[in-house]
């Protein structure tokens, strides 16, 4: 039995207690972004195959392509969205339509070149397309934002309005100083408390917690703020590879070491999902699009 299926089944008895729950309560759908300090640690990579091991958990899973000039999931998954948020914007095509399906029934929304001037848009324009994003139509569990690195008002602005963060560093030191920048300023200026942790191109499990921990004391000792360790993933030549291959990971390397860190990841997500509450909220997120609309940078 491969792993993803062994992981269907673990979680398999509870998604069922869930449906029959879902009268009572539905299940919230939790926006998370992806982000960093440094460019480049493997946040798309993260994103792409988060949303692969999670969609094979039986979730639906949405990304948004949300890093600026250097969007590129359509290039990570070899696909070339016909439409974007342009399209939507200009009033050319409905938000429905420019939906594309990515593998294992990943859904992704090619926002990129429409948002990446977001805070070029009229106030009207805006209101505008954060109105149509909130008419996706599709339910989702996952909405997954891939965010541009550092704290340019595009990326504060998603970081800041996502119901989580999920932040990535490598064993790098800018990596470590830039992440804690992140932090930084989301806690002071935002007020956000809540930061988790995925340690990325590590060469053992021991090097990915000594990231952690260092990262941890710093935020810990200066900030008054905990970080949630998710876990790691391991620099994998597989993974370079299935990058040229333009496939995710998950696809063609299920089994790689890196490929393995990614379906525990997916599974870690999934156990600090009990811990939210649960919100009566169907659809495609609408608390997100609005915080969204409504995020001001501060001075
Ligand atoms: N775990 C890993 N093992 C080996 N190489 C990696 C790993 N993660 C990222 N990389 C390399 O780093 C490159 C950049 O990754 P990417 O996900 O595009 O980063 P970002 O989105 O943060 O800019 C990848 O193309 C790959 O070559
Ligand atoms: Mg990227």
């Amino acid at each position: 039995m491969d792993q993803a299926s062994t992981l269907r089944q673990l979680v398999g008895s509870d998604a069922a207690k869930e449906q029959s729950n879902t009268k009572k309560k539905k299940r919230r759908v939790r926006v998370i972004s992806i982000t960093s300090g440094k460019g480049g640690v493997g946040k798309t990579n993260i994103t792409i195959n988060l949303a692969y091991a999670l969609s094979s958990l039986g979730r639906r899973v949405f990304i948004l392509d949300a890093d600026l000039g250097l969007a590129n999931i359509d290039v990570l998954l070899n696909i070339s969205p016909p439409y974007n948020i342009e399209h939507v914007l200009s009033g050319e095509k409905n938000i429905n339509d420019i939906i594309v399906n990515g593998p294992a029934n990943i859904r992704i929304l090619p926002a990129s070149s429409g948002l990446s001037e977001l805070a070029e848009l009229s106030r009207d324009e805006q209101v505008k397309l954060f109105r149509k994003l909130g008419e996706i139509d599709q339910t989702m569990d996952y909405l997954l934002v891939d965010t541009g690195a550092g704290i340019a008002s595009n990326v504060l602005r998603f970081n800041a309005t996502a119901d989580e963060i999920i932040l990535v560093a490598t064993p790098e030191p800018t990596s470590m100083t830039d992440a804690y920048s992140v932090i930084k300023i989301l806690a002071t200026k935002y007020h956000v408390r809540k930061f988790n942790l995925i340690t990325n191109a590590v060469e053992s499990r021991k090097e990915a917690q000594a990231v952690f921990e260092r990262l941890h004391k710093v935020v810990h000792d200066f900030l008054q703020i905990n970080i949630n360790y998710v876990g790691f993933v391991f620099k994998d030549p597989m993974l370079t590879k299935a990058v040229r291959m333009q496939k995710p990971l998950l696809e063609v390397f299920p089994k790689s070491p890196a490929g393995k860190c990614f379906y525990a990841l997916a599974q870690q997500i999934e156990k600090d999902a009990t811990t939210l509450p649960s919100l009566d909220v169907k659809g495609s997120a609408p608390n997100f699009w609005d915080r969204l609309l409504h995020w001001k940078r501060q001075k």
